[in-house]
């Protein structure tokens, strides 16, 4: 019995690795960093559903897809009803969409995330929502329809970078979801909502917004240490920290934190975070000596998300449109495995008394 199932493997791929002995992340034979410095959400899209999809066109026309499935996903947009939190809009939008498993299915995933996202950040703040712009980037129009505004470059570039940073990550818990739901052949959109569904706990896609508030609460850094060790001793786990499968830094963490650094007017608050990120890990190495605890992708994310000026309830929501690629090539590569995902449990309760 293996609770947590890490010493479990459940699937070949051939999308990523990560190796969490020495914090490497390969993704379709290409290190994170290098994908992260080049390139931008469409090429990631392409390199993740290459051979999982007869009919995938080149990344020009993979672009124009997904900027026509933008303007036809807006169309839902009136149809999510009021008072979900982003992270449900997004949810509730994605379940509006066609339910199979071809590239359509995708793009249309892949297309409606920003689109969502970006519609639930303006509804909370009581603004209508913008229409997409099938010309732009996604990661531009993405931004657009968050702040009115054509990003400049270098903003868009940096919105590549984190979604490109996070499209895949080996059998984390959402993929995992995801694959499971695929197993069923229930569609990729029914994977989806697996995967959105597992991503949205605290303890896997939900950490970045609490590392903000965090910096926020620590306030200067003369308050550091006295906070962390007062939320240590309450017993709480310090967001941004930890991972089940690194052993050493996430990689993930520098590839953003260089993305955050290339950011006009990011210094002060990277040199402010970066003081916070030591006195964390000086603390957890003093309170779990032979266990390394590291800074893991989620602290740079919210450092990033921040600098672009989404608002730290939607990060993951975005987070969701990046790992939404490798939620749907893993689908697709369950499917062709074609084999139910169906493990088996130890049974403890009580046991019926035979005649
Ligand atoms: N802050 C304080 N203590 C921690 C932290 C942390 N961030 N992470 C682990 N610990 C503690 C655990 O409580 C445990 O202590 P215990 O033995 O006294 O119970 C000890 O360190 C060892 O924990 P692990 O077995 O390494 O933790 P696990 O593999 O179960 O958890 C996880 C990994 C969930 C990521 C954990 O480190 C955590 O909760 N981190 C904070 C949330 C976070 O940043 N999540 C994002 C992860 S990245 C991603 O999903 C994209």
């Amino acid at each position: 019995m293996d609770s947590g199932l890490e010493n479990v493997v459940a699937a070949e791929t051939i999308l990523s690795d990560v190796d969490g002995q020495n914090g490497r992340l390969v993704i379709r034979g290409w290190p994170v960093q290098l994908l992260a410095a080049s390139m931008a959400y469409e090429d990631a899209a392409h390199l993740l559903w290459q051979g999982f999809f007869d009919d995938l066109p080149d990344v020009a026309d993979l672009g124009a897809r997904l900027g026509a499935a933008r303007v036809d996903a807006f169309r839902l947009v009136t149809q999510i009803p009021d008072g979900l939190d982003i992270i449900r809009f997004l949810r509730t939008g994605w379940s509006l969409l066609e339910d199979d498993e071809s590239l359509d299915s995708a793009i249309r995933l892949a297309a409606a995330g920003p689109v969502f996202t970006a519609a639930a950040v303006r509804r909370e703040r009581g603004q209508a929502p913008i229409a997409p712009e099938a010309d732009l980037s996604q990661s531009a129009d993405f931004l657009k329809m968050i702040t009115g505004k054509v990003p400049g470059e270098a903003e868009a570039r940096a919105l590549d970078a984190y979604l490109v940073t996070v499209c895949d990550h080996g059998l984390n818990a959402s993929t995992f979801a995801a694959r499971v739901v695929a197993s069923t052949r229930a569609g990729l959109v029914s994977a989806a909502m697996g995967g959105i569904s597992a991503l949205k706990g605290p303890l896997h896609g939900g950490a970045p917004g609490p590392v903000l508030d965090m910096l926020d609460e620590i306030g200067v850094p003369e308050n550091a240490e006295s906070w962390i060790d007062d939320a240590l001793s309450r017993g709480e786990r310090l967001m941004g920290f930890g991972h089940r499968v690194y052993r050493v830094r996430d990689p993930r963490a520098d590839a953003l934190k260089a993305a955050v650094a290339r950011l006009p007017g990011t210094s002060g608050r990277i040199a402010f975070a970066d003081h916070i990120e030591k006195t964390v890990l000086g603390r957890l190495a003093k309170k779990y000596p032979n266990r390394t605890l590291e800074t893991n992708v989620e602290f740079s994310t919210a450092l990033l998300l921040e600098a672009l000026q989404i608002p730290r309830e939607a990060f993951t929501a975005t987070f969701a449109c990046g790992r939404i690629l490798g939620w749907t090539a893993h689908a697709r590569e369950q499917i062709a495995e074609g084999r139910l995902v169906r493990p088996r449990s130890v049974y403890m309760g009580p046991v019926p008394e035979m005649a």
